[in-house]
């Protein structure tokens, strides 16, 4: 369906979607998003979230105990994801609260004024899982939501993954690697494996396989790299 009213979402044109697919987020992949809720008394809060695509239609959000992000979760039951590229909507949503000039309303539920597409989401199930890590003891609300509405402002809009940043930083290294001294290659190879865990962490197929082939080619080249 495509809609033209300049009244209705506050953007000229958009598309109402069905599938998650086809904004394209794809089952397994982890994307980087801007999470926005609604808090108490009409404040309205985004914070940069990870989202596992688990299905078409449905998602799952690691959340840490007592953000923002999670007591509005918890309390509404729903929330918004915003598909954006923008690095300053990232960066002003992770380091200030951002102003209401900053969102549109969507029957109701705020989503960000410049993002590329937005879906509203309804939880499901939330889980609350202790975690240890080594940052210490970390509660976290597993929260399995169901995409409900998915609206495509620009067609060409596409979720961040850290996959493909995580390819191209290692191929910099690898291109650097034969120049480098003793140090500086122990240092790109540090990198290297810390990127290789991102990679294989949230990457698509290719991803990994390309690690996988860049790491295979390093080690065959210099014997002692572990
Ligand atoms: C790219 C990126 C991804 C993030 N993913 C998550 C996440 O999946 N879960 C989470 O709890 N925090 C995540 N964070 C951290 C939150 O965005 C951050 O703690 C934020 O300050 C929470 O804001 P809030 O209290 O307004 O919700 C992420 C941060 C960045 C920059």
């Amino acid at each position: 369906m495509l809609k033209n009213d300049l009244n209705d979402i506050g953007a000229e044109s958009y598309e109402i979607l069905k599938d998650l697919d086809s904004i394209p987020m794809h089952r397994g992949q982890l994307y980087e998003t801007i999470v926005t809720t609604q808090g108490p008394v009409n404040t309205k809060n985004s914070a940069p979230m990870g989202v596992l695509c688990k299905n078409n239609s449905q998602i799952i959000l690691y959340l840490n105990e007592g953000s923002h992000t999670s007591i509005n979760i918890l309390n509404n039951q729903y929330f918004i994801v915003n598909i954006t590229q923008d690095p300053l909507l990232f960066a002003i949503s992770t380091l200030k609260d951002m102003e209401d000039e900053y969102y549109e309303d969507y029957n109701g539920m705020p989503y960000l004024k410049n993002t590329d597409a937005f879906f509203i989401a309804h939880t499901e199930d939330i889980k609350k899982v202790v975690r240890e890590d080594k940052f210490g003891t970390n509660i976290i609300h597993v929260t399995t939501a169901r995409v409900d509405e998915i609206v495509r402002i620009n067609k060409r809009a596409f979720p961040l993954n850290r996959g493909i940043y995580s390819v191209i930083e290692t191929l910099i290294h690898f291109s650097r690697f034969d120049l480098a001294d003793s140090e500086t290659k122990d240092k790109y190879w540090n990198r290297i494996k810390e990127l290789n865990r991102v990679a294989q962490k949230v990457g698509s197929k290719k991803d990994k396989e390309a690690m996988h082939f860049i790491i295979k080619t390093l080690k065959e080249n210099f014997k002692d790299l572990e």
